[in-house]
């Protein structure tokens, strides 16, 4: 089967604050150290790694004090020009959603203030025509409502059962505009029914590569940026004929964090 790839535009933040100095998800230590150079690093490479594939790639300035601002999937969803801004779970977060919204506005995006806690991206995943979104842990169900209303689209609610999958886009990986990856432990019933409807193609992913939050990777349709570790999707994905290019994010995998959590689509 043929692939095709699609020029993408996104925002990231460098992680030139990173640390891990609070704990709201299972794989935050604060009592363990981290390296922000290393962070850094790392980073850079996946960075370089967009730009090599032809995106058009935005930068956020990084601000002291809010550490998991790297994690850019989580400033907000963006389709149509339409920036829905995020509404952070704990506080810890919540001056990125303004940080955010001062960016998209700044950048010309028509910007919708939130009226319910939402992660952006982290739980919001466009396959084609239909908005996934996640509930459970971090973005309510209310606004899931939200999108529907702003974006015009379907929304398809998934609610996630594993607290070390908090996010949608750690249990679910958008390969294009038809198709996904999962992991089906990281939903309830309903949620898996609905999947298993809707993808019949999917990707099932396994624990081993969730557990080093392979499924978090970033695709344009054609190459699909990954965790170098996920050694199983790599297969498959190439069984597919996508081709999937790995990176090490180990620094940041200890905030909870992966490739597609560094990464906001921008959709003019
Ligand atoms: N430490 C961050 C948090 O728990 C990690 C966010 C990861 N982002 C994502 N899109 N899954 O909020």
């Amino acid at each position: 089967m043929p692939r095709t790839a699609s020029t993408k535009s996104v925002l990231m933040c460098r992680p030139e604050h990173f640390t891990v100095s609070y704990r709201i998800n299972p794989w935050m230590h604060p009592e363990e150290p981290t390296d922000t150079s290393l962070a850094v690093r790392q980073w850079d490479v996946l960075h370089e790694t967009y730009l090599d594939l032809g995106f058009d790639v935005h930068l956020i300035d990084p601000i002291e004090g809010l550490p998991d601002m790297v994690y850019a999937a989580n400033g907000g969803m963006v389709i149509d020009g339409i920036a829905y801004g995020a509404s952070f779970t704990y506080p810890q977060r919540q001056p990125e959603g303004p940080a955010y919204m001062e960016w998209f506005r700044t950048a010309g995006f028509d910007v919708r203030e939130p009226q319910n806690v939402n992660e952006g991206e982290g739980d919001f995943l466009l396959v084609g025509d239909v908005i996934l979104a996640g509930t459970g842990f971090r973005s309510a169900s209310n606004s899931h409502a939200e999108i529907a209303e702003i974006y015009g689209r379907e929304v398809l609610t998934l609610e996630l059962v594993n607290p070390s999958f908090y996010h949608l886009d750690t249990a679910i990986a958008v390969l294009d505009d038809s198709n996904i990856a999962y992991l089906p432990s990281a939903f309830n019933d309903e949620g898996l029914a609905a999947l298993r409807s809707r993808f019949p193609d999917a990707i099932l992913a396994t624990e081993e590569d969730a557990a080093v939050l392979g499924l978090n990777s970033f695709s344009d349709g054609y190459n699909i940026v990954i965790a170098s570790r996920a050694k199983d999707f790599e297969r498959q994905l190439i069984e597919r004929g996508y081709n999937p290019i790995g990176v090490d994010l180990s620094e940041l995998l200890l905030g909870g964090g992966g490739v597609k959590c560094c990464t906001l689509e921008l959709r003019r």
